[in-house]
């Protein structure tokens, strides 16, 4: 038996008090709920405090997932944000920090709303190589602090939340056991989902630097496109490296961004759309928290169950893309 496969044995999530309808928005601007309802499926988003940090979302879903492992400990933390605390330092230090996790080996992943799919595969990466036998991965997002509040198109779909998983080192037919990971990325995309103000392309402040824009921008049908297509490949070919046929996948849990791109993934991999649990009527697009709090409600009210053959998959700046295959263990999400 394989001792060194990351199994899946743990699942934690944290969503803000403050929840948001369409209505709420559409007192604020140009937009409807039936807008909103009918072009992305999305109901309500949560939002944090403006005192609050993206530290603080990864604590508390760290912390949940901790305790659904039943773990005190792990070997180290990798955390998946595009809105970390400061763009320096790293943001998983103080998270471990918080946690009481000591001295362990902690940093960020940036692959914004792929983000959480590649910080899982590194921390299968870790296990597999040794360097660690469990592994906290989160992804916690505070889009409230990079959106444009006048931009309608972006303020309708995201909102803030955390979610994480544990994984300890097993074996590659036990339940939880991930299959290999499919990732991607695409840089002539790159222009499609941008903060263009604030990196060193664009340092804020800089003398003559004309009209920065510090906010979040995305390029809504472009993005559309690209996401349907990429993830449903991706998954396909994570279905594969498992020897799963298409036929066999009983759930497939991808990023929450949009229902008609969930529908529209379903339909180019021929799989009934019911397949795919729907999370983000209720929360938005949370962004790199987005696939492990899906796993939470799916699992909570009964829509995904131990033994499912279960794909994840997600699709986010970059452009950047990825899948991986889970055999669903037995987990109580926290
Ligand atoms: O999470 C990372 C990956 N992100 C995604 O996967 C998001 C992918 N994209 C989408 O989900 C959709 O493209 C959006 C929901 C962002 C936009 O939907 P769309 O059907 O592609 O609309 P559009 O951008 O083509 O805009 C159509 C119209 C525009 O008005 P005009 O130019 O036709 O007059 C927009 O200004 O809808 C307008 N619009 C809105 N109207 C009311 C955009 N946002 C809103 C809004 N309320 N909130």
């Amino acid at each position: 038996m394989n001792a060194d496969t990351a199994v899946l044995c743990g699942l934690g999530t944290w969503l803000p008090p403050h929840a948001v309808t369409n209505d709420d928005l559409a007192r604020e601007l140009d937009t409807s709920d039936d807008w909103i309802r009918s072009r992305t499926g999305i109901g309500t988003r949560y939002v944090a405090a403006p005192s609050t940090a993206t530290s603080d979302l990864a604590v508390e879903a760290g912390r949940r997932a901790l305790k659904s492992a039943g773990f005190e400990s792990v070997d180290a933390v990798v955390l998946a944000t595009t809105t970390p605390d400061h763009p320096c330092p790293a943001t998983a230090p103080l998270v471990a920090t918080q946690l009481g996790l000591g001295t362990v080996a902690a940093f960020d992943v940036g692959a914004v709303c792929t983000g959480f799919l590649y910080a899982l595969a590194v921390g299968a990466g870790l296990i597999a190589a040794g360097t660690a036998g469990s592994v906290l991965v989160i992804g916690a997002d505070m889009y409230s602090s990079i959106l444009d509040p006048a931009d309608r198109s972006t303020r309708a779909i995201f909102g803030d939340g955390a979610g994480a998983v544990v994984l300890r080192s097993g074996g590659a037919d036990e339940p939880g056991a991930l299959g290999t990971p499919v990732l991607g990325s695409d840089g002539t995309g790159s222009d499609l989902i941008t903060i263009r103000s604030g990196g060193s392309r664009e340092p804020l402040g800089t003398i003559g630097a004309g009209h920065p824009d510090p906010y979040f921008r995305m390029a809504g049908k472009a993005v559309f496109r690209n996401a349907v297509e990429r993830m449903a490949d991706a998954s396909l070919t994570a279905a594969r490296r498992v020897g799963w046929a298409a036929d066999d996948i009983d759930r497939l849990v991808a990023h929450q961004a949009n229902l008609r791109i969930l529908h529209a993934v379903a339909d180019r991999m021929r799989l009934p759309r019911h397949r795919c649990p729907v999370h983000l009527d209720q929360v938005g697009n949370t962004a790199a928290a987005s696939i492990p709090l899906a796993l939470s409600h799916a699992v909570t009210t009964g829509r995904l169950a131990p033994g499912h053959r279960t794909l994840l998959t997600a699709f986010g700046g970059g452009l950047t893309w990825g899948a991986c295959a889970v055999r669903w263990p037995t987990i109580t999400p926290v």
